[in-house]
C-alpha cells in the first residue's frame, strides 16, 4: 500500500530517499532550507549526482509522487512517515553539530495537528551520537506537544547504509535493515516502508540503533587503516602487498569472519601479543608509522583494567574472590600472558583474598617459559589454586570466571562476573 512521506534534508540520503521511495509508488514530500535543492527537486532534476538518482526523481516528479517545500506544509498532516535525514557535521570538538536536528524536530512537533487520530512515524535517519533520541529529540517533542506526545509521535531510530556513488544499489540491496525504538517494539509503519526490501531485520531499542553507524564506520576505518599499514609494511620490506592481501582475504574462518570481534575477554597467550610486538619493531625498523598496530597492546592493558574494575566494583578491601580459569583459555595450561593471570595480579595487587580455580593448571607439571611466566607473574601460585571441593564449599564474595569452565561447577550464579563477555 502507498505511503505518504516527508522527507526532512534533501541531501545524498534524503535524495535516494526521495527517488527510490517515488519509484515504489509512495508519495513523496520533500522538505529542505536550501531553496536551491527545492526547486531542482520541483523541476524534476536531482540536486546530487548519485547514478540512477536523476531519472527515478524526474520520474517521480512527473508522476506526482514528488514535489518539495522549504517550509513545512500543512501536508504533514496526511503523512504516515516522516523521515530526518539533515546533515550533522563535526562541530569545532569533534561532536556531530546536533543543530540541524534540534531545529527541524522543534518544526516538526509544532506542525504536528493535534487532532490526528493515529501517530506520526518521526524516523531518524542522521548518523547522532546514542541517546540523542531520548535526550534531545523526545523533550522537544515532549515540550512541544506535552501529554499526548506519546499518541502522537512514534520516535525511530533508522540508519542508513547506503554508500556514495552506489546509493540507488545500496537502498534496495543494504546489508541489514535496523529499527530501534523507545521500547525496543515493532514498527509497522517501518516495516511497511521497507516491504520489498530484502535483508536481515534488526528489531532493536533505540541507542543500539543509533550506535549501529559509529560501530560501522569506525570499523571501516579501521580496515582501511590496517590495510594500508601492512601495504606500507610490505612496500618497504619488497614484500607483494597484493598478494599478501590475497592470502588474508581468503581466510574466511579467522580473518574475515566474526572471530575475535565479541567483546570479551583481552587478548592474550602465547602467540597475539608477541607476535604484535614483533610486527611493531618490524614497522619501526623500516619507518612504516604502524600507529594502529602500535595501539594494540595498549588497548588490551587498558582492556584488562576495566575488566579488572568490572569484576570488583563494589567490593570491600579484602574480600575473598575466586578466579575461575587461569590459562589463557580452557582445555590448555598455557599461562603465557593469559589474562587470567594479570587479573590474579591485579586482585592480589589490590588487597583482596585470592583462590584460583583451573583443574589444567598443575605448578608442579608446568615447564619452560610457561613455569618462568607463571612465577615471575604469580609467584605465588602454589598456595592460591584450590581444587573443585574447596571451591563448591568456599564462601566468596565474587566470582570472576574469566572462560567456559565456569559452567562445569555448582556455584551461587548470583556473584558471578564473567568477564569473558561483555553482555
Ligand atoms: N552521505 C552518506 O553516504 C550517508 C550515509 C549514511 C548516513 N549518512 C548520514 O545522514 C545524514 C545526512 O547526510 P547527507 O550526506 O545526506 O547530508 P547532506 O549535507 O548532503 O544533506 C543534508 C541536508 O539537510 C538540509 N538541512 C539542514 N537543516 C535543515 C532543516 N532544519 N530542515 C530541513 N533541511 C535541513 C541541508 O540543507 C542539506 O540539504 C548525516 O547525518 C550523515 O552522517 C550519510
Amino acid at each position: 500500500m502507498p505511503l505518504r512521506v516527508a522527507i526532512f534534508g534533501l541531501g545524498y540520503v534524503g535524495c535516494t530517499a526521495a527517488g527510490c521511495l517515488a519509484s515504489q509508488g509512495h508519495q513523496v514530500l520533500g522538505v529542505d532550507i536550501n531553496a536551491d535543492k527545492v526547486d531542482a527537486i520541483n523541476a524534476g532534476c536531482s540536486p546530487v549526482f548519485e547514478p540512477g538518482l536523476e531519472e527515478r526523481i524526474e520520474a517521480g516528479q512527473k508522476a506526482g509522487l514528488i514535489h518539495a517545500v522549504t517550509q513545512l506544509s500543512e501536508e504533514l498532516a496526511t503523512c504516515d512517515i516522516a523521515l530526518v535525514c539533515v546533515g550533522t557535521p563535526s562541530g569545532p570538538d569533534g561532536a556531530h553539530d546536533m543543530g540541524a536536528i534540534a531545529a527541524v524536530t522543534r518544526s516538526i512537533a509544532a506542525a504536528i495537528e493535534p487532532a490526528r487520530t493515529r501517530p506520526l512515524t518521526l524516523a531518524y535517519r542522521s548518523t547522532m551520537r546514542p541517546g540523542s533520541c531520548e535526550q534531545l529529540v523526545w523533550p522537544i517533542i515532549e515540550s512541544v506537544l506535552g501529554a499526548r506526545a506519546g499518541d502522537l509521535v512514534e520516535l525511530v531510530y533508522n540508519p542508513e547504509f547506503l554508500r556514495e556513488g552506489s546509493a540507488i544499489e545500496d537502498y534496495f540491496a543494504p546489508p541489514k535493515i535496523v529499527i530501534g525504538t523507545l521500547t525496543g517494539s515493532h514498527s509497522a509503519a517501518m516495516s511497511a516502508l521497507h516491504d520489498g526490501i530484502d535483508a536481515p531485520i534488526f528489531q532493536v531499542g533505540i541507542k543500539e540503533a543509533e550506535l549501529t553507524k559509529f560501530v560501522d564506520n569506525s570499523w571501516h576505518a579501521t580496515k582501511v587503516a590496517f590495510a594500508n599499514e601492512i601495504g606500507r609494511v610490505c612496500e618497504n620490506l619488497g614484500i607483494s602487498a597484493s598478494t599478501v592481501h590475497e592470502i588474508f582475504v581468503t581466510d574466511t574462518k579467522l580473518n574475515i569472519s566474526p572471530a575475535y570481534l565479541r567483546p570479551g575477554n583481552a587478548f592474550g597467550g602465547s602467540c597475539l601479543p608477541k607476535d604484535v610486538r614483533a610486527l611493531q619493531y618490524i614497522a619501526g625498523d623500516t619507518g612504516s608509522h604502524t600507529h594502529l598496530v602500535d595501539a594494540l597492546i595498549r588497548s588490551n592493558e587498558a582492556h584488562k583494567h576495566h575488566q579488572f574494575l568490572r569484576a570488583t566494583v563494589g567490593l570491600e578491601q579484602g574480600a575473598k574472590i575466586l578466579l575461575v580459569g587461569l590459562a589463557f583459555k580452557p582445555e590448555t595450561d598455557d599461562l603465557r600472558e593469559s589474562p587470567a593471570v594479570d587479573m590474579a595480579r591485579k586482585l592480589l595487587d589490590a588487597g583482596f583474598a585470592l583462590d584460583i580455580y583451573d583443574p589444567q593448571v598443575d605448578p608442579a607439571s608446568l615447564v619452560g617459559q610457561n613455569l618462568g611466566y607463571a612465577h615471575a607473574f604469580l609467584p605465588t601460585i602454589d598456595d592460591l589454586l584450590v581444587d573443585r571441593k574447596t571451591v563448591e564449599s568456599g564462601e566468596y564474595a565474587r566470582i570472576i570466571a574469566t572462560n567456559r569452565l565456569i559452567d562445569t561447577l555448582d556455584l551461587n550464579a548470583a556473584n558471578i562476573v564473567d568477564v569473558s563477555a561483555i553482555a
